[in-house]
């Protein structure tokens, strides 16, 4: 397939920029060419070709980190917030991540599949193309199998493809309350296990937190993810200075992900081990947080930032990536092609996900067609549906 008169945003370091005029030629579910039209090599031209009438197209867009599989909602909490409570003490009161946990345990893996569904439909009317997904409201074997099952399920339902990531060190489930090393050995690291004999591991991820895990579990965590090929990841210095963030650089973690409370001496740790740093302005916003993330120490260091949804009925009610880019370069400064590049090339890095992320011959051809002229135009409006069409893996949908 042939698609012309399009403005190509390639989202490449070797092709900077906007190209008006360009046309991109695919080859089943791979870019075979892309460019000006008028250096269109000759043997492309017989191509069955689409006009896209001067619509901007970049890459799909990848949500690196959701929880978009869970049952129940919290609405109750976030009155409790605006009436003073505090994200952490509702969940030492044993609600938060531990009242969604009741709800999915109750919940059929169908259940989980159809009431994740509108959440997946709202990121791909906004462009997404790829979406990684946790587990961790299960904290048994059964139901954190079932949320990776129905993870995977979600994938085959819709054109969008799905990574799964192991979250079983979320929070300690009541049954094991002050016994977090007990409730790693006899459930989180069997479960792991149990979980990747399955197939259904494409990454480990844990929470690094007071109200959660220590470095020490997590080391534990990391080191049996080590054991089985996994690569790692960790949700680190949300809500306090732990040590998470370098603990995933030693481990030489994918992605270290919110990290409002990160230093310098971890901007300069995460950029020596190529640990993406993963922002997440949902939860910032929703938990109306004052202590932004280290934007500068990470822009100085040169460690790459990625933006995230992190849909969850908690912290991140939110579905939209858009949003998330709107929000990183309104609430941190964050310019609109590092938000850009924050759901593209760095997000895709945040998944090893080489094939993905920028427009460029041999990648994957996931594109998004938008109704607009320019990156920056889809950042700066709210609430704005300029989705014209995607393009998932050569396929138009
Ligand atoms: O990424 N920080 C920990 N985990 C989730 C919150 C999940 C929840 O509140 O249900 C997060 O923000
Ligand atoms: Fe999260």
């Amino acid at each position: 397939m042939l698609l012309t008169d399009l403005t190509l945003a390639a989202m490449d370091p070797a092709a900077p920029g906007l190209l008006p005029h360009a046309a991109i030629a695919l080859d089943g579910d791979r870019i075979l060419w892309s460019g000006p039209k008028a250096d269109l090599p000759p043997e492309l031209r017989a191509l069955p070709s689409r006009s896209l009438q001067g619509r901007l197209v970049t890459p799909a867009l990848i949500d690196c980190h959701t929880h978009l599989v869970h049952a129940g909602h919290r609405a109750a909490e976030f009155e409790a917030r605006l009436n003073g409570a505090t994200y952490e003490q509702i969940a030492r009161a044993g609600g938060g991540i531990l009242s969604t946990v009741r709800a999915t345990r109750a919940a059929s893996e169908d259940d989980l599949v159809q009431s994740a569904l509108p959440h997946l439909d709202a990121l791909l009317a906004d462009g997404s193309g790829t979406v990684e997904i946790k587990s961790g409201y299960g904290l048994d074997v059964e139901t954190e199998l079932r949320m990776l099952r129905a993870a995977r399920t979600l994938g085959t339902l819709r054109s969008i493809e799905v990574k799964t990531t192991f979250l079983g060190a979320h929070a300690i489930p009541p049954e094991f309350a002050g016994r977090a090393g007990d409730y790693l050995t006899q459930i989180v690291l069997p479960t792991l296990r149990a979980a990747q004999a399955e197939g259904l591991v494409d990454a480990v991820d844990g929470f690094c937190e007071g109200i959660a895990f220590s470095p020490d579990d997590i080391a534990t965590l990391f080191a049996e993810a080590g054991a089985l090929k996994l690569p790692v990841k960790l949700h680190a210095e949300q809500l306090s200075h732990l040590g998470g963030a370098a603990l995933a650089a030693q481990h030489n973690a994918l992605s270290a992900d919110h990290l409002e409370y990160a230093t310098e001496d971890d901007a300069r740790a995460m950029a020596a081990s190529g640990t993406v740093a993963v922002l997440l302005p949902g939860a910032f916003y929703t938990l109306r947080e004052r202590q932004a993330p280290p934007v500068a120490a990470f822009r100085e260091h040169g460690v790459p930032m990625a933006l995230a949804t992190d849909c969850n009925p908690g912290s991140s009610p939110m579905s939209s990536l858009l949003l998330a880019m709107n929000m990183g370069c309104t609430l941190w400064g964050l310019t609109v092609r590092e938000v850009w590049d924050a759901v593209t090339t760095h997000a895709a890095r945040a998944l090893r996900l080489p094939d993905r992320g920028r427009i460029a011959p041999g990648l994957r051809a996931d594109l998004a067609i938008w109704d607009a002229e320019s990156p920056a135009e889809l950042v700066y409006r709210l609430g704005a549906r300029p989705l014209h069409a995607r393009i998932h893996g050569g396929q138009w949908c």
